[in-house]
């Protein structure tokens, strides 16, 4: 190889190095698609109207997106022949909802600039859009993320938190993503709107961890409303507000509740009611001030979103979130 060559290979080389390493930015579209945090916007909107779940939804998708190697898209492929789907995973299973107004999302963003926007930038831009157009804070995400090849149906019960496993286990699924306990308490912050099944909160209301009894962290006014919404051997699909005062609003009220013993999950009330834990005074500080919370739970959804993207070359823009490129799956020429 010529010397000249041997630069171009090492020009090259180090571009592509040093572009897979590059850090997300706010403005990654400012040239190649300018409107897309508008578009998302207007998707958003036109969704909430007869869903005012939606915007809840939408974020758990990202949280859910990000925790299972890194913010890439992976969640919202479903089964191929190179895909098991995260979708079937435990906690994913009849629970993450959203994805037909992925679709519409992802479809007005190619519409508008087509191959250039990925899955998992959508992710990251609704989740903004989502808590904004709830009363929630505003913020510039960080973008330049591409999506998957792959996706981890195991990873997705591994590293996702379940809300029965206690502080202690998922403060160390936080940590293992360099997620700290304030991160933790701000993000879990976003149980201020949306919605649970009874299957997720029902032990608390009856039969505690096998105790026989009700959790006594559980408010005993707010168990009797739950049990007529959640009977014992009712059915576990039912759902109800995880906040029960401003069940559609992005708001510190989710932290009010936790002091009066109206946490739903056991992961929510745990953070205020374990003795000593670190959390306690976090969740009274942003009980106290609606202002730190929101400052709060921007910068954690940055780190959240900062966790493992695929950058520069790495990965790719899917044409279709739900699938990887060239799958060998479209179906568009049918002549039926
Ligand atoms: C801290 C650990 C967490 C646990 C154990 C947990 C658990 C849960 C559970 C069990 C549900 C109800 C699912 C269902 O009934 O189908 C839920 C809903 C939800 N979670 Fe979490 N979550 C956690 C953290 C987070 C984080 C970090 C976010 C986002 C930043 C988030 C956002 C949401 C939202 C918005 C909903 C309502 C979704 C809807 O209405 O469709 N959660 N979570
Ligand atoms: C944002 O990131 C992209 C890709 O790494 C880069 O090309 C662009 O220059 C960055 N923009 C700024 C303002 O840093
Ligand atoms: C962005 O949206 C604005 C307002 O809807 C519109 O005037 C403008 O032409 C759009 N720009 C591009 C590049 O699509
Ligand atoms: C996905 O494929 C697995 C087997 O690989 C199967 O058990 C599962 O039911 C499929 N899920 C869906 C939604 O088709
Ligand atoms: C917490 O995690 C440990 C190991 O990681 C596991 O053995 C234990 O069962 C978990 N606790 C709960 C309550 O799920
Ligand atoms: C967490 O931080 C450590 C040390 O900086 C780093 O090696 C690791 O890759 C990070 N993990 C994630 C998921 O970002
Ligand atoms: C649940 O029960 C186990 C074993 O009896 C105990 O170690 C654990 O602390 C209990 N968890 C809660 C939240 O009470
Ligand atoms: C349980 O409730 C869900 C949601 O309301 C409903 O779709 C489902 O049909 C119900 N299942 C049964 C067995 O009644
Ligand atoms: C239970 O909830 C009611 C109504 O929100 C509240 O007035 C009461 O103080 C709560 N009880 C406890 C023990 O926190």
């Amino acid at each position: 190889m010529s010397s000249s060559n041997l630069l171009i290979v090492l020009v090259i080389f180090i571009s592509l190095f040093g572009m897979s390493n590059a850090q997300l930015n706010s403005t990654f579209y400012a040239n190649t698609c300018p409107n897309i945090s508008r578009i998302v916007r207007g998707v958003i909107q036109e969704a909430l109207q007869s869903d005012p779940r939606i915007g809840a939804s939408l974020i758990r998708l990202h949280f859910h997106d990000c925790f299972v190697d890194g913010c890439d898209g992976s969640l919202l492929l479903d089964n191929s022949s190179s895909i098991r789907t995260e979708k079937d995973a435990g906690p994913n299973l009849a629970s993450v909802r959203g994805f037909d107004v992925v679709d519409n999302i992802k479809t007005a963003a190619e519409n508008a600039c087509r191959g250039v926007v990925s899955c998992a930038d959508i992710l990251a831009i609704a989740s903004e859009a989502s808590v904004s157009l709830a009363g929630g804070p505003s913020w510039n995400v960080l973008l330049g993320r591409r999506d998957s090849r792959t996706a981890n149906f195991a990873g997705a019960s591994r590293f996702l938190p379940s809300a029965s496993e206690g502080l202690t286990n998922i403060t160390a699924k936080f940590a293992a993503l360099n997620l700290s306990v304030t991160d933790l308490v701000a993000l879990s912050g976003a149980h201020t709107f949306g919605r649970a099944q009874c299957f997720t909160f029902r032990d608390r209301l009856y039969n505690f961890n096998g105790t026989g009894n009700p959790d006594r962290t559980l408010n005993s006014s707010y168990r009797a409303i739950l049990r007529q919404i959640c009977p014992q051997n009712g059915n576990g699909s039912i759902v109800t507000n995880l906040d029960l005062s401003t069940p559609d609003r992005f708001d510190s009220n989710y932290f009010s509740n936790l002091r009066r013993k109206e946490g739903l999950l056991q992961s929510d009330q745990e953070l205020f009611s374990t003795n000593g834990a670190p959390t306690v005074a976090i969740v009274n500080n942003f009980r106290r001030h609606q202002s730190r919370f929101f400052a709060s739970f921007v910068q954690s959804m940055i780190n959240m979103g900062n966790i493992s993207p695929l950058t520069g070359s790495r990965g790719e823009i899917r044409s279709d979130c739900k699938r990887v490129n060239g799958a060998g799956n479209w179906v568009g020429w049918s002549s039926s």
